[in-house]
């Protein structure tokens, strides 16, 4: 008997939480409680999520960054059910994938400086296959990495996390890894000098805080890496496929990373997916023997279902002008929550390419407010953010994201596919939100009181 997964999600989802709880993260579940997230979503289409009273939400988080193209898109489903019912030979191993070989073909195409893809599963691989691939073709064991990133949280992956929240608990992590400051192109050429790295890698866009770099910044890495013989990998996992309103972010700085890795939306919000696009040499170097043919692999890796995902994904970004929506859509944006700065002393900085947006706060001028935000600010640092994304959640129906831990900036990152209507809702309710955040006192900052005493009780 096939068990039917929807009829089982149904009678089985006000378990959720007590399942979670019982048996998985129960640190997950009292979060989500302490800031009333646990509405129990049902349902998922496009850039909306449905709770259980059929409640619509708009989602600024994305699944971090997986539903480009929203969720449950047609075209992917039907691909992945031609897929099921195709009969393909997957995953043979002694054989090569042809749905691989197109992939490949089509993600170099937008590509054309890099000649090979490696495929792996998630971005976490894709950065550990950096790391191992950088090393054997400069035979060098460094890796220089920038201060806030995050490049996955696997063993390699989290040698080069920029924050200690992530690494606390977990050391030692792999050596002969060095963290720079973002942005500082003289600390990337202390670091370099020596010629024993073997690569620098950052994200063109930080996921972490939005920060966004100076304008000569990627070209200054890119020539000091050739300088110094360093390759230089790009971690577009989360700004890539169009992200920013170009199909990679690096492309708003002209540059040609000698590797370029990608994942979450190359899933088409389904199948697990990853790629390293990497020049010629640096494969020539891993792979150049017959008996180091499978000297790097993944067994699930290049499966049918993640191709197809990959290759529907590229179709619709390309037929559905995703790219050019996600930068027109961005701009918009963009230009409101600048043009809101002026109105609020609490709205510190807007920053942001394409869809993917920060909004910072920071410490006000006026003294009234200037008490409650040092009052919460001593209590917990960056809890400042939840006092606009709850409201957002709950009254607004937004689901949002705080751009990391202790942070003060709020990370918009939706769908590729939102409408100008929906920007001008979030427009709106981010405007409402904010303007209740400089009413002293106010519902806002009794809220925040709330989350002061959770966080104390949570610590006992
Ligand atoms: C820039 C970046 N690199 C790597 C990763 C790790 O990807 P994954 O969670 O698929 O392992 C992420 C995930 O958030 C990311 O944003």
């Amino acid at each position: 008997m096939t068990e039917d997964i929807p009829a089982l999600f149904a009678k089985r989802e006000t378990d959720r939480f007590a399942m979670h709880s019982r048996h998985l993260n129960e640190q997950m579940v009292r979060v989500l409680k302490a800031i009333g997230y646990d509405v129990g979503f049902c349902r998922g289409t496009g850039q909306y999520l449905y709770d259980r009273e059929g409640k619509r939400y708009l989602d600024l988080l994305s699944g971090f960054g997986v539903f480009a193209l929203g969720r449950n898109h047609p075209a992917v489903r039907t691909a992945l059910k031609s897929v099921l019912d195709g009969d393909l030979p997957n995953l043979v191993q002694m054989d090569v994938s042809t749905l691989a070989g197109v992939l490949a073909e089509r993600l170099l195409a937008l590509v054309p400086y890099l000649e090979k893809v490696f495929f792996v599963n998630s971005g976490s691989e894709a950065v550990e296959t950096a790391i191992k691939f950088a090393r054997a073709a400069t035979g060098r064991p460094g890796i220089v990495y920038c201060e806030h990133a995050f490049h996955g949280l696997s063993y390699g992956a989290l040698s080069l996390n920029g924050d200690e929240i992530f690494r606390g608990g977990f050391e030692p992590l792999l050596p002969d890894c060095m963290r720079i400051p973002f942005n500082d192109l003289s600390a990337l050429e202390e670091a370099l000098r020596l010629r024993n790295v073997a690569a620098f890698i950052v994200e063109p866009i930080q996921g972490k805080g939005v920060n966004i770099p100076s304008d000569d910044y990627l070209k200054g890495v890119e020539e000091l890496c050739r300088r110094y013989g360093t390759l230089f990998v790009a971690d577009e996992i989360q700004t890539g496929l169009g992200r920013t309103g170009r199909f990679l972010a690096v492309e708003h700085w002209n540059v040609q990373p000698d590797m370029v890795l990608i994942a979450k939306a190359l899933s088409g919000g389904h199948v697990p997916i990853g790629a390293v696009l990497s020049r010629r040499q640096v494969f020539e170097k891993v792979f150049n023997r017959m008996d180091r043919a499978v000297v790097h692999g993944s067994t699930f890796a290049k499966n049918d279902l993640a191709m197809a995902c990959g290759i529907t994904t590229l179709d619709v970004l390309a037929s559905e002008g995703l790219i050019e929506n996600a930068a027109r859509n961005g701009e918009n944006l963009l230009r409101a929550f600048v043009a809101m700065k002026a109105r609020y002393e609490l709205l510190s900085d807007v920053r942001g390419k394409g869809l993917m947006i920060g909004i910072e706060f920071g410490a006000p001028r006026s003294f009234k407010l200037k008490a409650s935000w040092n009052l919460l600010e001593t209590a917990n640092k960056g809890l400042f953010c939840q006092l606009i994304t709850i409201p957002l959640f709950k009254e607004y129906q937004i689901l949002s994201q705080v751009a990391g831990h202790a942070s003060h900036t709020i990370k918009i990152l939706p769908s590729l596919v939102v409408s100008t209507s929906d920007c001008e809702y979030i427009i709106r309710a981010f405007d409402a939100v904010i303007a209740a955040s400089h009413r002293v006192p106010g519902a806002v900052w009794s809220l925040g009181k709330t989350l002061v005493d959770h966080a104390m009780l949570s610590r006992v």
